[in-house]
């Protein structure tokens, strides 16, 4: 075996053994090389590349290492899990810390040992399926010990989280520890979100050139502009096609996503917490635990979502495929809180079948608009004189469960618990306040006594009410988030504070669902989706900005754990008029449900919601186990989407224009996902009003004459079919069921 040369001399991290790794799972192949003991690099992530044996194994590490250019360090660069300059790396390090005396800084870590699914390894080479592989890495003289966790799952998808433990005998202040993945050079473009208040999910693409493509949240949530997933590709890659390589930061506190390349060419994409100026500074023997770097590969953005989808819906935790219809009372009746009012919203509900309700923000403390009472979290006497019996006993009396609007982690400074405990506030010192978001500020979790109180506060409605869902908000970035008495930064604690009171309310209540709301989408990510059931996607419910919004969302979750609704004709965030028929059709890939004043909507309106809802019931089962597909269609304005059994027996596609083309005919519909070996009988499902100057082609009259058209899959999946033409702001749907094989 060629030996890689290493620089022998006193301070080189000290030769190790050499042993190789391969794992492989649903088509994706993960090579991790240790060589001389280094810290391991990734040989290999992406198409699963065979049975390898011994020496495939070592011919691919082998036959990936660089040559050395000229002036540059004298033996080949590996690019570490944690870069670190030791190797060679000059790009971002992964671990940066130092202590009191400037020590510390550049660690010199070396691989220990490896353990394959809690066994030691003690082989050279390992080939397994899906598996979990713990590398103790150590920088003896610097005191510095680093578990480094990679996983490649089932579903393919890898993931990896490093903790760092202090083995020193002065502190180390952590600033940084962001893990590193090695992508080809060929992956050239880069695709991420960008977002706001009511348009999150916004995609953006760049060439992936020579320096640092950086994305940092300093919001303390997760970010209505957050990178969402990183992905690197050939470019122009599309849903169908072209390699690419995503990454996702689970952690709902302040993060980071990076994409960088060197001046040699050598890129990674990479991933972690963003830690404040002193957030993390650990005595000896103490730990950090980063968040796990989620990473999925694939041919095309579907099969990088499809790993994201399988490995969540293959959670124990995951929620059921029977989605309950939700009515959320927010755009219906806003602070107005009126027993009459929504006990009729609830029986208008329950008459279309919902099956739960949600009341929402105003029903606690002084809280009668937004200024005030944010915190107190007991029934107002004010606007509940019987406290919330009266409603509960209504809508669990017409069949349909009961939720409850909290934001655990906030307060208005006009609030009961602010007055009484100013120094539950988080805010750079005792004197001083961030400045008010909302009108509102944050309280510290991380101190047990607010905590205690809040837990104590939410319980409390948790054992007294039937209560089976809560929507938790959290509205506004953290500024300046320090504990008040010392100055200290405390986004890292009081992120972890507030998974720990997710679960501790689950834990006492089980079957209780969580539903992720921040300001509509700030906090969507993988790590508060071990905590909670669904996120509201964006409080933006215009079905147009919707259609883009949860079409990306969708990039890293299900469409079960996306909310969404159908609300009133004009939107209440863009003002714009649409259809019921096309709000609808956009809420339909999601988990539906309403928040309108059904006291407005007409008698043909109510009608056409019952129909829609008996569809979404009918279909959520395929909708909650099919595969997300979506068809790449240029710069057409008509997407089309679809959801495709596993046994690509049955499907339900879209067709969304969202806007007017240049070009009075369109491309060809091609329904991806499909089997083409099989013959299916399609069906155009038009629901309420139809699209507006809808010109459908001969077979669509056809199918709509008849009871649907058999065709071919060859022909719906490869040669297409002619589009229809309606007009912008309008969809339809296509119902697809494989026909029986005929007897031979
Ligand atoms: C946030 C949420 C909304 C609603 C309001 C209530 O903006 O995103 O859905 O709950 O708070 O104040």
């Amino acid at each position: 075996m060629r030996r890689i040369p290493v620089d022998t001399t006193v301070t080189a991290p000290r030769p190790g053994r050499t042993q190789r790794l391969h794992l492989r799972a649903a088509g994706v192949s993960v090579v991790l090389d240790v060589t001389d003991g280094r810290i391991p690099a990734v040989a290999h992530w992406g198409a699963e590349l065979g049975e390898l044996g011994a020496a495939g194994l070592d011919a691919v590490c082998e036959a990936t290492v660089d040559p050395v250019p000229q002036n540059a360090v004298d033996v080949p660069v590996r690019i570490g899990l944690l870069p670190q300059q030791s190797d060679g790396w000059i790009g971002r390090p992964g671990l940066s810390g130092s202590r009191p005396d400037g020590s510390g800084w550049v660690p010199r870590l070396v691989t220990d040992g490896i353990e394959l699914d809690g066994h030691p390894l003690t082989t050279a080479h390992a080939e397994t399926g899906a598996a979990t592989v713990r590398f103790a890495l150590a920088d003896e003289e610097q005191g510095l010990d680093v578990g480094l966790e990679v996983q490649l799952l089932p579903t393919g998808l890898l993931r990896l989280r490093a903790t760092l433990t202090n083995t020193g005998a002065s502190a180390y202040s952590l600033d940084e520890l962001t893990l590193a993945l090695p992508v080809p050079a060929d992956a050239d473009e880069l695709l991420d979100f960008a977002g706001r208040w009511t348009k999150e999910r916004t995609p953006q693409r760049r060439a992936f050139t020579v320096g640092t493509h950086l994305r940092e949240n300093r919001r303390g949530r997760t970010g209505a502009d957050a990178a969402h997933v990183l992905h690197a590709g050939r470019a122009g890659f599309g849903f169908r096609g072209g390699e690419v390589w995503g990454v996702h930061t689970a952690f709902s506190g302040n993060h980071r996503h990076l994409a960088e390349q060197i001046n040699t060419g050598r890129r990674v994409l990479g991933g972690g917490e963003l830690l404040l100026p002193g957030e993390v500074r650990l005595e000896s023997a103490e730990q950090y635990e980063g968040p796990w770097l989620y990473a999925s590969y694939g041919e095309g953005l579907d099969a990088v979502a499809s790993r994201f989808h399988r490995h969540l819906r293959s959670r124990e935790h995951h929620v059921d495929r029977q989605r309950p219809v939700t009515l959320n009372v927010w755009e219906a009746v806003y602070f107005d809180h009126d027993l009459a009012r929504l006990t009729a919203l609830a029986d208008r509900a329950a008459d279309l079948g919902v099956e739960r309700y949600v009341l929402d923000d105003g029903w606690f403390g002084s809280r009668r608009d937004d200024f005030s009472g944010l915190g107190d979290w007991v029934v107002s006497d004010e606007v509940w004189p019987d406290g919330l019996d009266p409603l509960i006993a209504h809508v669990t009396g017409r069949g349909m469960e009961f939720g409850l609007w909290f934001e655990p982690e906030m307060v208005n400074e006009d609030s009961e618990v602010a007055r009484a405990h100013p120094e539950w506030v988080l805010g750079p010192s005792p004197a001083t306040l961030p400045l008010e978001s909302r009108h509102q500020q944050v309280l510290n979790l991380a101190l047990p006594e607010a905590y205690a109180h809040v837990r104590d506060q939410m319980m409390a409605l948790l054992d007294e009410y039937d209560i089976a869902y809560l929507k938790w908000d959290h509205n506004r970035d953290l500024l300046e988030a320090a504990t008040r008495d010392t100055g200290r930064a405390a986004v890292h604690e009081q992120t972890l504070a507030a998974y720990r009171l997710m679960d501790e309310l689950k834990t006492a209540h089980p079957g209780l669902e969580i539903e992720s709301c921040s300001s509509g989408g700030a906090r969507v990510d993988l790590a508060v989706l071990e905590h909670t059931d669904r996120v509201w996607v964006s409080d933006c419910i215009d079905p147009l900005e919707r259609a883009q919004m949860n079409r990306w969302t969708s990039q890293l979750i299900p469409l079960e754990l996306m909310g969404s609704h159908i609300a009133s004709g004009r939107s209440h965030t863009t003002g714009r008029l649409h259809t019921l028929s096309f709000r609808a059709h956009s809420a339909l890939f999601g988990h539906l449900g309403i928040e309108w004043d059904l006291a407005e909507a007409s008698r043909e309106e109510l009608a056409e919601l019952r129909a829609w809802i008996a569809l979404y019931r009918e279909r959520r089962e395929l909708l909650f186990r099919g595969d997300l597909v979506r068809a790449d269609r240029g710069e057409s304005p008509l997407w089309i989407q679809g959801v495709v059994s596993p046994e690509r027996d049955e499907a339900l596609f879209s067709l969304t224009a969202v806007g007017r083309s240049a070009t009075s005919l369109d491309a060809r519909l091609r329904l991806p996902g499909l089997d083409p070996a099989a013959t299916y009988r399609l069906r155009p499902l038009l629901i309420g009003e139809r699209p507006s100057n809808l010109f459908p082609p001969p077979w669509m009259q056809r199918a709509l004459d008849e009871d649907g058209l058999v065709l071919p899959g060859a022909v719906l999946v490869r040669s297409g079919l002619a589009a229809p033409l309606f007009d912008p702001e309008q969809g339809m749907l296509l119902s697809l069921v494989r026909e029986p094989a005929p007897a031979r």
